[in-house]
């Protein structure tokens, strides 16, 4: 496994120290503008309600915030299974005017899902026209296959891109969007957050260096900036 690694003992625990490292890194970056990719899934939801609510809401400048999506599921915005409306009613929303409405940086699921992948990442290069390619920090979550973000056991991906168009996937719905490999390697932070007993076989896969390596396993940041926050439960127990 690449990166630091902190077990912590419950999924609680995990949301509290990724949200103290945010406020940190955020700190570090003190009046610069933070760009930050969010994944989907069940785990990341703890953070983003922890980030959105006292005490930790007011410790933020959202105005220089602007929020990304690491992947989405191809489906109407208002979807029950839509990332960015999760992301929404957990974190945006709490946030009211604090957070500018165009710091929310949706992806988009209309017309064809390989037209939507051109529009976000046209929307990324236009962001990033004045410097490197790096988001600022990546949340990312992983599955119990070792998938992260919508990068998937198997598929193979062209080269080149930041946004991929994703079909087939075996987690539903199975058309999504997916941040890139190579877009998410050139982040300066990225933090892994994975809780539940369901995860301990593909960490534990990760821990033991199996090839071929799944997807969560190939991200590697060029600098020291990769820690995993996991819970006991998906250790396998204590450290
Ligand atoms: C998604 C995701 C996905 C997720 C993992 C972990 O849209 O489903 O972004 O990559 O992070 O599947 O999901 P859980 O946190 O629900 O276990």
């Amino acid at each position: 496994m690449n990166g630091e690694i902190l077990v912590l003992s419950d999924p609680a625990a995990v949301a509290e120290e990724a949200t103290r490292r945010l406020v940190a890194l955020l700190a570090e970056r003190q009046g610069e503008r933070f760009s930050l990719a969010l994944s989907g899934g069940s785990t990341p939801q703890r953070l983003y309600r922890l980030l959105s609510s006292p005490p930790w809401q007011a410790q933020i400048d959202w105005s220089r915030l602007h929020i990304f999506l690491a992947d989405e599921r191809f489906l109407p915005p208002d979807h029950a299974d839509s990332n960015v409306r999760m992301v929404r009613e957990t974190l945006v929303d709490p946030l009211g005017a604090a957070l500018p409405a165009a710091n929310l940086h949706p992806m988009p699921t209309d017309g064809t899902v390989e037209a939507s992948a051109d529009r976000y990442e046209a929307e990324l290069r236009a962001f990033f026209a004045d410097g490197p390619a790096r988001f600022d920090l990546i949340v990312l979550g992983m599955g119990p296959d070792g998938h992260t973000a919508s990068l998937f056991p198997g598929h193979l991906h062209p080269q080149d891109r930041w946004v991929l168009p994703v079909h087939d996937s075996p987690k539903p719905p199975p058309t999504r969007l997916s941040l890139s490999l190579e877009l998410i390697n050139q982040a300066r932070h990225a933090l892994f957050l994975v809780t539940g007993a369901d995860k301990a076989e593909a960490l534990a896969s990760l821990r033991r260096r199996d090839e071929p390596a799944l997807p969560a396993g190939t991200v590697r940041l060029a600098e020291d900036g990769l820690a995993w926050l996991v819970d006991e439960a998906a250790w396998g127990g204590k450290p």
